[in-house]
């Protein structure tokens, strides 16, 4: 255990600057400094440092954070380790704990798991190759499978014999308690063998320790699952594991990609034929610690299906994940009736990998092909295919890595790239309402108001709402006049309750709701920095967006940095800011409220004994309208 004020002193003494620079050349920039992002490809530099703020904020990619964020980040290291590595950098002595006694208890009662395991895995080794039955039939059935004996070694595959107690008596009489068995499911309650006359896969986490076992039966016609598997224990979670990661991770590394497949033997049969970067989701489909486990080692994941095109749809239903996690996916479908190791041993290393080559499509183009081959010549299915591939290209939180992806799936879909940035956008727009859990009986408005100087930069936000949750992060606790009576946080407030309800996105509600939580305790309103290292991400990621991008409207770079540099900081000018974004987030918001009125009265019709209600309503909005428009400039139609 670091000691809490050892990392504080690391994080006070680390100038991101100086951090940053040992991997990434920058240049000044007003304020601040840019240079090209070293986490992920890029011709314009749109990575950018704030030496003041001591935070950095890449455009391109959507990263940010402190000097020990973009360590973790850069290095692959967990918090823990990204401190001992500053620390190292800026020579500070570090007041770390040893391991507390019961931390040590702990730690021996896990090494015993481990050490069960390998002795199970010993036994059943020693049962494959040296047993009659073992022989007769496991090694048999590897053999007859085209399993080498040094890939069967190096699997430590073994068999678990027939009798039913076999191992478990050899464990006890070795001295290994019953108590360890049960726990790690080798032995039933009853006292017998878990496996019994089935070939053993030994599952390693990623040291290579043993957490876990597979087995597979081996008559094909039994009644019993074709595998069964050790249940979860303290060592072993499935959802945390890929089968092979131990002997894979090396060649992902220097690969650059991960060959994933769904069976144990498919990953045997490719280490076996050399492809060694190479492994096994085991059947389910991806979950995100998965994904991230793989995303330590490599952005590049290959994907192969086996040739039955049932399970593909499936499959592809998970994969969406590990587009939010911004991985590289591309998939190849293996000719029907294949899975990798059939295929494999048809068509040989060198056939298999030239296979790949050429069939390895972009997942998205993938599933867009799926789709439409699906939809036939039928035009309405067909243009339910343009929603679903929205869907699936949403997910992917890059705009620019949507690009190219928008661009591939135009030509086969044969529409416009606008048709499918306007679905994409209009699903975004709709998935953020979906989690709003926001009272939703007003419609998204289709009257446009101009917009104020802040766009958005994520599509599917509300500017105006944006505006309000920027000043109120950026500038909530500065002092609105001279005469110091209000504060900034609170004119907002103040002025933002009657419609609050119809406040949009959930985050920026948050940090709404987190200052009228303050305001109504009458506490302090927290400083810009106090958001800027946020323990919720979301915030975080906000506050920092904030600082870099005070008026960031399109996509278009050189324009967006033609205005950063040029536009004053709000900071500097915030109390200005904060009536202007008011002005104009009430006026988009009392916009609304006309537009709902409106369309109540039209419902109601004019006999309707609330009618004459809700003309006063529509009178008294319209008035404020006017004078809100007259404030911030715009000119409102009808
Ligand atoms: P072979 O049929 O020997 O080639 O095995 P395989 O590993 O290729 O199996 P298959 O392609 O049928 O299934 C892929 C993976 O799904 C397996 O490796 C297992 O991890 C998992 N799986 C398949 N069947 C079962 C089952 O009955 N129970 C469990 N728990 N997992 C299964
Ligand atoms: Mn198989």
């Amino acid at each position: 255990m670091i000691h809490p004020a050892s990392i504080q002193e690391v994080l006070d003494r680390c100038q991101i600057e100086e951090v940053v620079r040992d991997f990434v050349s920058l240049k000044r920039n007003g304020a601040n400094l840019i240079g090209l992002c070293p986490f992920h490809n890029e011709k314009t530099p749109s990575f950018s440092v704030s030496p003041t703020r001591n935070i950095f904020k890449c455009f391109g990619c959507g990263k940010g954070g402190d000097s020990l964020g973009f360590i973790m980040e850069h290095e692959n290291l967990t918090f823990p380790d990204a401190v001992r590595f500053l620390a190292q950098k800026y020579r500070i002595q570090l007041d770390e704990t040893t391991p507390t006694e019961t931390q040590l208890e702990d730690q021996k009662q896990l090494d015993s798991l481990y050490l069960v395991n390998a002795f199970a895995a010993k036994f059943f080794e020693k049962e494959l190759w040296e047993s009659d039955r073992g022989k007769q039939i496991g090694l048999t059935y590897l053999k007859h499978r085209e399993f080498r004996e040094d890939t069967i070694r190096q699997f430590q595959i073994g068999f678990a014999p027939e009798s039913g107690r076999g191992f478990t008596d050899e464990a006890i009489k070795e001295g290994y308690s019953l108590e360890l068995l049960q726990q790690l499911g080798l032995t039933n309650s009853a006292g017998r063998d878990f496996f019994s006359g089935r070939i053993m896969f030994p599952i390693s986490n990623m040291s290579g320790k043993i957490i876990a076992f597979a087995g597979r039966v081996l008559a094909s016609n039994t009644k019993t699952p074709k595998y069964i598997n050790s249940p979860e224990t303290e060592i072993y979670q499935k959802s945390k594991t890929l089968f092979g990661m131990h002997l894979a991770r090396r060649a992902i590394q220097k690969e650059n990609e991960c060959i994933l497949t769904e069976g144990y033997t498919d990953v045997m049969a490719l280490q076996q034929a050399g492809i060694a970067p190479c492994v096994a989701s085991s059947g389910t489909s991806l979950t995100r610690d998965q994904i991230r486990m793989i995303k330590r080692l490599t952005d590049n994941v290959l994907l192969l299906f086996d040739g039955d095109a049932a399970g593909v749809n499936a499959a592809l239903r998970g994969m969406g994940l590990t587009l939010e996690e911004d991985l590289n996916v591309r998939v190849v479908l293996l000719p029907e009736g294949d899975d990798p190791d059939s295929f494999l041993r048809k068509s040989g290393a060198n056939g298999f990998q030239e296979y790949l080559r050429d069939h390895a499509a972009s997942i998205v183009e993938f599933e867009l092909r799926q789709l439409l081959q699906e939809a036939g010549n039928d035009p309405i299915r067909r243009s339910g295919v343009i929603t679903q591939i929205a869907g699936t290209i949403g997910k992917v939180r890059s705009p620019i890595k949507r690009e190219p992806l928008v661009k591939a799936c135009k030509a086969l879909l044969q529409v416009d790239e606008e048709v499918l940035n306007f679905e994409i956008n209009r699903q975004l727009r709709k998935d953020l309402e979906k989690s709003a859990k926001a009272i939703d009986f007003y419609e998204p408005s289709t009257i446009q108001v101009p917009e104020g100087p802040s766009g958005s930069l994520t599509l599917g936000d509300s500017p105006q709402e944006r505006d309000i949750a920027r000043i109120l992060l950026l500038a909530g606790n500065q002092w609105m006049n001279p005469e110091r009576e209000i504060r900034v946080a609170d004119f907002i407030l103040q002025n933002v309750t009657d419609v609050l309800e119809v406040f949009d996105h959930p985050l920026y509600k948050e940090v709404l709701e987190l200052f009228l939580e303050r305001a109504q305790n009458g506490k302090d309103f927290p400083e810009s920095t106090f958001f800027l290292n946020h323990p919720q991400q979301e915030i975080k990621d906000l506050a920092i967006g904030f600082v870099f991008s005070p008026y960031v409207f399109s996509d278009n770079w050189e324009k967006r940095w033609d205005i950063f540099l040029t536009q004053k900081h709000p900071d500097e000018n915030f109390v200005d800011d904060a009536r202007k974004s008011l002005a104009r987030f009430r006026l988009r918001k009392i916009t609304r409220l006309i537009e709902e009125n409106s369309k109540a009265l039209r419902e109601l019709g004019e006999t309707h004994v609330r009618f004459a209600e809700h003309i006063k309503l529509h009178i008294k909005l319209k008035q404020i309208q006017m004078q809100l428009a007259e404030q911030t400039g715009t000119v409102v139609l009808g």
